[in-house]
């Protein structure tokens, strides 16, 4: 892959980005029924996704319980999603700055900000319709990675940014044709996934692009960072605090979600085509290997 792309061609993925944008966006605020009600007994999450899942902890859990926690933890990694987009648009506006004006390229990477900007309004309504809290990332990670916005640019830019669609990706296209979901779920993760798959079109190729010009040393540091920012995503998504919506000890209750062997699957699975694409174009590779395999993303 990384022979064959040209610098021309970010042009001319550019344009079918745009062409494409023109034909299929979404607003969330006319295209979600926001009205309507919730449907009794459709979940949140697929039960298998749930951190617990299989755990001697879920299996104490009732039936309600278990659509309770998936609905606080679906809160927790949307909430998360959405900081991250917010990250994404200082990331993306940084980088269309320098672009020529001119260019589809520029165009697109101020069309994908636009997308994020109602993607984020749309996760932020439905936290705020099933009435859960909005979790997001703790300080500890909110702090540095406003440092980390100002500053990283480049592969290890694209190559997270695509962790973060990807591994969400993979969870939402599973919930579109579940019909154990409730129906306002899957429609916002209908709309997220039409506009993420040109996101990913564009951060992959430019990662690429980007990645050949790059000497060794710098090669390991864009690695280095790429795989702390996947760990610490990860990490994050299902913050403590949504135990407790279900009378269990966040302590408790994330400690044997980090020992779950079901829970260290999702990851994986969620993480899986990232994770061989970036394996493929040499984004994951040498010392830093270790890191995603302590992340159980390899
Ligand atoms: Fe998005
Ligand atoms: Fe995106």
């Amino acid at each position: 892959m990384a022979r064959v792309l040209q610098p021309k061609d970010r042009e001319v993925t550019a344009e079918r980005l745009l062409d494409s944008s023109m034909r299929n966006s979404y607003d969330p605020n006319v295209d979600v029924d926001w009205d309507a009600p919730l449907v009794e007994g459709k979940g949140f999450l697929p039960e298998e996704r749930v951190s617990l899942y299989g755990t001697a902890l879920w299996d104490r859990l009732t039936p309600e319980q278990r659509i309770e926690l998936a609905k606080h933890e679906l809160g927790s990694i949307t909430s998360v999603g959405l900081w991250t987009e917010i990250v994404l648009m200082q990331l993306l506006a940084r980088y269309a700055a320098d672009l020529d004006p001119r260019s589809p390229h520029m165009h697109y990477a101020l069309t994908e900000i636009g997308d994020e900007t109602r993607h984020a309004i749309m996760f932020g309504k439905g936290i705020a319709k099933f009435g859960i809290p909005a979790y997001g990332p703790p300080r500890a990670v909110r702090v540095p990675a406003k440092l980390f916005g100002a500053a990283i640019g480049g592969p290890a830019m694209f190559a997270s940014v695509l962790v973060v669609e990807e591994t969400t990706d993979r969870l939402q296209r599973s919930m579109l044709d579940d019909d154990r979901i409730q129906p306002m779920i899957r429609m916002i993760n209908r709309i997220h996934v039409v506009e993420e798959a040109r996101h990913v079109r564009y951060a992959r190729e430019e990662l690429v692009r980007g990645l050949e010009s790059l000497s060794r040393p710098a090669l390991e540091l864009h690695r280095l960072v790429t795989a702390v920012v996947a760990h610490t995503v990860m990490d994050v998504m299902v913050h403590p605090a949504v135990y407790a919506a279900v009378g269990l000890d966040p302590r408790e209750a994330r400690a044997a979600a980090r020992a779950n062997p079901h829970h260290r699957e999702s990851r994986r699975w969620m993480a899986e085509k990232i994770v061989a694409f970036l394996t493929e174009v040499g984004m994951i590779g040498g010392p830093t290997r270790r890191i995603w395999r302590h992340a159980h993303l390899l």
